[in-house]
């Protein structure tokens, strides 16, 4: 079942939007070289706290840390631990907070100090393909309209789309129906869920430079690409309408 939220569970949805937005904003600023993953964890903590959220990733199926923090082949779930970020990396953060029982999620994959070319670009295509996706998010159109638009914008700049991880519904839960894969299957849109005004959706595209394919490490959480070149990550949490998208996790003065 998909939730359709009332008039109060979407302002309880653009409150814990606002403060993932604000906490994933201060930490890509934390982010410079020299400094460990283990310390951007610590600062998102903090910022969590602060605003008086709490993590939505910590004890989530026993995940151990605050924030996803994946860095440069790390696709997704990267673990915080004392590896120094170096100049030149890119290093993608995943924020999803609970906020007065709601729950926002976003992400998004800067550089560290400064920035090849082709991360660069890598990480255009991949903010590209999550617009892409956001603008399909409307009432009427199915999940597989965003899945294809994310796609067809990612295959035709010569990326590939992760087909392991999926965006999501979210809401009282991180992870409520629909999923929102990054790529159309054979069946398209056909038994494609359909959008309505009132759902709230998590959609990230998880982009790698080279081929698809991807494996978890021995720590059991931090997904690589298969091929080692690497990888980034844009998420919004967006309210679908009667009329536009609203992005939910923007920076914006409180509700
Ligand atoms: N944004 C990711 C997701 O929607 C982050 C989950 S990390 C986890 O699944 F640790 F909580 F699983
Ligand atoms: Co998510």
């Amino acid at each position: 079942m998909i939730h359709i939220k009332n008039q109060k569970a979407q302002d309880g949805m653009r409150r814990a939007g606002r403060v993932a937005a604000r906490v994933l904003d201060d930490v890509v600023r934390f982010v410079r070289p020299g400094v460990t993953t283990r310390e951007v964890d610590d600062y998102g903590a903090d910022r969590i706290r602060e605003l008086g959220g709490r993590s939505a990733f910590l004890g989530y199926r026993r995940y151990p840390c605050h924030l996803c923090i994946s860095v440069n082949e790390e696709v997704v779930h990267g673990l915080a631990s004392d590896r120094r970020l170096q100049f030149g990396d890119i290093v993608s953060v995943d924020v999803g907070v609970h906020f007065e029982g709601f729950i926002g999620d976003n992400a998004r994959t800067v550089a560290v100090g400064g920035c090849r070319p082709e991360h660069q670009r890598l990480m255009e295509v991949t903010q590209q393909a999550l617009d892409a996706g956001v603008a399909q998010a409307r009432s009427g159109n199915c999940v597989a309209d965003i899945s294809g638009a994310v796609q067809e914008l990612v295959e035709s700049h010569g990326y590939s789309v992760v087909r392991e991880f999926v965006g999501h519904g979210v809401g009282r839960s991180m992870h409520e129906e629909p999923q929102i894969p990054n790529y159309v299957d054979r069946r398209g849109r056909k038994a494609s869920p359909q959008l309505k005004a009132g759902m709230t959706l998590a959609i990230e595209p998880m982009v790698n430079a080279g081929r698809a394919g991807v494996r978890v490490l021995a720590d059991g959480w931090t997904v690589v690409s298969e091929d080692g070149l690497p990888s980034a990550h844009f998420e919004h949490t967006v309210l679908v309408t009667a009329a536009e998208p609203e992005i939910l996790t923007c920076l914006a003065p409180a509700l």
